[in-house]
């Protein structure tokens, strides 16, 4: 069986892909990855007997049909993913996300793909104060990146609708654990810590999320993928929701310091209160469920980048945010506590 797999020099793809190719047995994957600021060569093995890497644009037509001609399912994971970048500037995130999800889907259509799993976000449903979106809830995403992830799901239900493609889609909570790159929040705040820097909270720190090991969420998309229907959607949830300042306490507290290495920033802009996904379908009809304790989870991501200075040092350093500026520098300016 031959694996398409998008953006796999990325967080959840590589650790997606690096399970499969630890797996005897396993499909042979071809990775299509255009190392964006965000991907890394390095998160694959150099070299696997079951593994190709192709770098390249999921933009490019002719690349794709030329690997999709070989590829008998496709997990897609190529995205521009970071909130804030979108707020920066969304050109990125309509031609990658909209367009490149939309290349891929007329290419695997064309070449008779078996199954696509396009892999979507909470985010598309739009901040909920209380209680959790079920998968039939209309979408209301709010941000930039949130809008562009809501096109390309409801571009992949389509080609499902249309043509009867076997689409499945997972739309997932927050995930956190090794190899993430140093913007979002859990490992950019690790990693002050680790150099004695303080962390940016936005806003009052009062914004909920729902925190997934990477693992669970991997765990939870080979569940969609072989034993998922066709043109059906799957909330994958991690079952820890906690505030922004909750989360901060758990960092301080696994970095061993304190409250004044915290440094209150103006707040995001739209910024989503809270997400929060019921996943009982993967559940009752997966038998998907997250295995990873947060607390443990934390302790152990934050273990990671204690010891693997040397993959996110240059990774920070080069992490460009806004354009011109560097993200060592907080992108808000601290505000005074009321
Ligand atoms: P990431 O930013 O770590 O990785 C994205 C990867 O896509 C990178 O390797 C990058 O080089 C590649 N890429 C970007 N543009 C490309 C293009 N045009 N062609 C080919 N490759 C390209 O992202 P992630 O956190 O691993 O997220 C993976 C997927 O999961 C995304 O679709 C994201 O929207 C979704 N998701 C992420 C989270 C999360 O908490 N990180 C939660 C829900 C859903
Ligand atoms: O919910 C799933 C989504 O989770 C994914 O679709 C996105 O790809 C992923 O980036 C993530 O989006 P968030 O915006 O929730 O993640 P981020 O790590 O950027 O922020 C998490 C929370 O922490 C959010 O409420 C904003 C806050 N935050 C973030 C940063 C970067 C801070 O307080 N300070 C910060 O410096």
């Amino acid at each position: 069986m031959n694996l398409l797999v998008t953006g796999a020099a990325g967080f959840i793809g590589s650790t997606y892909v690096r399970g499969l190719l630890a797996r005897n047995g396993g499909p042979k994957v071809t990775v299509l990855d255009k190392l964006t600021y965000a991907g890394s060569r390095d998160n694959l093995p150099e070299s696997h007997p079951r593994l190709e890497f192709v770098h390249g644009d999921i933009c490019d037509a002719p690349l794709v049909d030329r690997l999709m001609a070989h590829a008998d399912e496709v997990v897609h994971f190529a995205a521009e993913s970071h909130v804030d970048r979108s707020i920066n500037g969304a050109a990125d995130f309509v031609r990658t996300n909209v367009v490149g999800t939309q290349t891929l889907l007329d290419s695997a259509l064309r070449h008779g793909v078996r199954t696509f799993v396009h892999v979507s976000t909470d985010e598309v449903y739009g901040s909920i104060k209380t209680g959790s979106w079920p998968e039939e809830h209309p979408l209301r995403p709010s941000s930039p990146y949130s809008a562009s992830k809501a096109s390309s799901d409801l571009l992949a239900l389509a080609y499902h609708h249309t043509h009867g493609m076997d689409v499945r889609v997972t739309r997932c909570s927050n995930n956190y654990g090794p190899h993430q790159f140093p913007e979002k929040v859990v490992p950019l705040f690790i990693t002050n810590l680790l150099d004695g820097r303080k962390v940016p909270l936005y806003g009052e720190g009062l914004n909920v999320r729902d925190w997934l090991h990477v693992e669970d969420h991997c765990h939870g998309i080979e569940l969609v993928r072989t034993k998922g229907r066709p043109g059906e959607i799957y909330n994958i949830g991690g079952g820890t929701e906690l505030t922004n300042k909750e989360l901060t306490a758990l960092i301080l507290e696994v970095c061993g310091a304190g409250w004044d290495m915290v440094e209150h920033v103006a707040d995001r802009k739209g910024h989503d209160l809270r997400y929060s996904v019921d996943w009982t379908k993967a559940r009752t009809e997966l038998g998907y469920r997250p295995l990873h304790d947060f607390e443990t989870g934390v302790a152990t991501t934050a273990g990671w980048y204690r010891s693997h200075r040397a993959w996110w040092q240059p990774l920070k350093q080069r992490a460009q945010l806004p354009p011109g500026k560097s993200q060592e520098q907080p992108l808000k300016q601290p505000v005074e506590q009321s």
